[in-house]
């Protein structure tokens, strides 16, 4: 890769079905994180985020990776040269677009399709489901190179992961196998390379038919409520309910009863009502 990089190329998307597929784009870098790729994926995460034509957003890589952490020459070591305010300010550039994602308005999935280093468990945790190939591999590798897995890493580890198997991952620097993620909860599945794309398609067009604003209020609340007492969380639940009524101007859930109680034309039960018949 030549020293001129443009920033605007370190990630492409393409939009097709309601779906927005968003690229890692550094391949010959194994998509490594950048201060480049981390300020562009930020304005690519703004410009999708609110778009009509986009109802999911998946998260992949170019070529065989999909990403090997930060960049630990561009990441690293070109900004502690910069001192303290050059290191903060790349770490607010990662940061940024991870939690911008976790809290995305759109549902996210990251369709790992190979190499998953360090800072990628980030990202990888801020999407709302995760599916990899049988040949991706994960790793924790800060260890081997010097550093505690920060940026989020090691609390990523330890939410998804039982505590012995995080420590094991965090201390001993090998890597996981795409069944092994799948196994150890990292992703939900796995599945060989020439399947992925086909199904985390099918997922994707799935969660499109459904309603966004449901979607939307839905992932946010499983992620607040893993830190509420089960008090605030049923409290929160029927807050978050109301404010959804109010924030659904398709009534959703009204048109949703009549298709059920009157029209019988759906079961809740087997699949999503018809969200184009708008009729309460
Ligand atoms: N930072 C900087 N450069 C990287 C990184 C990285 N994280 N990962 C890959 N590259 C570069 C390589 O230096 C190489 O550059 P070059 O072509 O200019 O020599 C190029 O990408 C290709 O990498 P290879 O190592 O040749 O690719 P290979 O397919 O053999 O190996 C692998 C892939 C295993 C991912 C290897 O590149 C690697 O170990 N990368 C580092 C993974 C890592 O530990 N990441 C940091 C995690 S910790 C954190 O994120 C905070």
């Amino acid at each position: 890769m030549s020293a001129v990089e443009r920033e605007e190329d370190t990630v492409r998307y393409e939009i097709e079905n309601n779906v927005a597929w968003v690229y890692f784009n550094r391949p010959a870098k194994r998509n490594c994180m950048s201060p480049k790729l981390n300020r562009q994926m930020l304005r690519v995460l703004e410009e999708l985020e609110f778009r009509d034509d986009v109802g999911v957003l998946v998260l992949t890589g170019e070529g065989t990776a999909w990403s090997a952490g930060m960049d630990l020459k561009e990441y690293f070591r070109e900004t502690e040269a910069q001192g303290l305010p050059g290191v903060r300010k790349s770490q607010r550039e990662a940061y940024t677009w991870w939690e911008r994602l976790r809290w995305y308005q759109k549902a996210t999935i990251a369709m790992v399709n190979g190499w998953c280093f360090g800072g990628g468990y980030g990202p990888l945790f801020a999407c709302d489901l995760a599916f990899c190939s049988d040949d991706a591999q994960f790793g924790l590798s800060e260890v081997n190179w010097g550093i505690l897995p920060g940026g989020g890493a090691t609390k990523v580890a330890t939410e998804l992961m039982p505590m012995r198997v995080a420590m094991y991952h965090a201390m001993m620097g090998e890597n996981l196998t795409g069944p092994q993620a799948a196994q150890y909860h990292l992703v939900n599945e796995s599945l060989p390379a020439d399947q992925l794309r086909a199904r985390v398609k099918q997922v994707a067009e799935t969660l499109v038919q459904k309603n966004w604003a449901t979607v939307k209020y839905t992932k946010d609340a499983v992620r607040r409520v893993r830190e509420m007492t089960y008090d605030n969380a049923e409290d929160y639940l029927i807050r978050l309910q109301e404010g959804l009524n109010w924030f659904d101007k398709s009534d959703g859930r009204h048109v949703a009863m009549k298709q059920f109680l009157d029209d019988k034309t759906f079961k809740p039960g087997l699949g999503h009502y018809d969200k184009n018949k708008t009729e309460v």
